[in-house]
């Protein structure tokens, strides 16, 4: 028996570097997909690889920034398959910038697109998962939530939010059997660090040298835990901010 058979996941951000990873393995697992993000070409590319691979998944594209965007994406999801057992919010952006350089926008679009989309999504599937008796809520915080690196105020800050939204969400509705926990990883091989690498003018070898484990991370090592928090083998995590980082603790 599969982990996740006949469960139904949404994943946001699937169209890139850890939410494929993430799709592919839940969908490998058993799980009814939905592939959402607003790069509607990325996550066509990506539920198409899942059907290769005989999984199931389904593209629903989505700007989350828009808060009815965030509302009819549960809609649909239950449009077409009655429930949704596991939302895994992951969808982010990392706009570069400390107090001064930052710009108002910058400020403002990281907020709405790493907090406030999760707070709408919640929002929209937890009144269907209290009247089936439980779910799963997997968010993707990060480590610099916990640790800042420098010049990244707006990005930081929001995952700080996202860290204290898990616990918050979860100590409240942890009565309903709903288990909400969020994941901090470090340093992830993705399209979003490969931007900030060309931005920094640093390397990859560089950042391989600053993990005490001796490289980053990939995609697949996140989506492996991520798997195991929205499964039933974690049927006693709740509030729990995993971090996976190859023991890097400060960027
Ligand atoms: N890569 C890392 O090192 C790292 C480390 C810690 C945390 N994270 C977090 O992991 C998550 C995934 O990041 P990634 O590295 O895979 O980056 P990525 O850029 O490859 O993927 C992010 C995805 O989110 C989507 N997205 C952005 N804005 C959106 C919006 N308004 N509506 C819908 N989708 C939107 C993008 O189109 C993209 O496909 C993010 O929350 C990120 O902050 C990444």
């Amino acid at each position: 028996m599969k982990r996740f058979e006949g469960k139904v996941a949404i994943v946001t951000g699937a169209g890139g570097g850890i939410g494929s990873a993430i799709a592919r393995r839940l969908s490998s697992e058993g799980a009814f997909v939905i592939v959402t993000d607003v790069n509607v070409e990325a996550a066509t590319q990506v539920a198409s690889d899942i059907r290769s691979e005989g999984g199931n998944a389904t593209v629903i594209s989505a700007d989350l920034s828009r808060k009815d965007a965030c509302f009819s994406l549960v809609e649909q999801a239950f449009g077409l398959h009655n429930r949704v057992n596991i939302l895994v919010n992951n969808a982010g952006i990392n706009r570069r910038g400390n107090l001064l350089s930052l710009s108002d926008e910058d400020w403002d679009i990281s907020f709405t697109v790493n907090l406030d989309s999760m707070f709408h999504l919640c929002r929209a599937v937890l009144p269907h998962m209290i009247v089936a008796g439980g779910g799963a809520i997997v968010n993707t915080a990060s480590q610099w939530g916990l640790y800042p690196a420098p010049n990244h105020i707006a990005y930081n800050t929001t995952k700080a939010a996202v860290a204290a939204f898990t616990q918050n969400l979860a100590r409240d509705y942890a009565p309903d059997k709903i288990r909400v926990n969020a994941v901090c990883p470090g340093e992830i091989h993705t399209p979003m660090l490969e931007a900030g690498v060309k931005r920094s003018g640093r390397t990859i070898a560089d950042l391989d040298r600053l993990v005490p484990f001796g490289r980053i991370g990939k995609p697949e090592e996140v989506a492996a835990l991520v798997a195991f928090l929205a499964s039933d083998e974690a049927a006693f995590m709740c509030g729990s901010l995993v971090e996976v980082t190859g023991a890097q603790a400060v960027a």
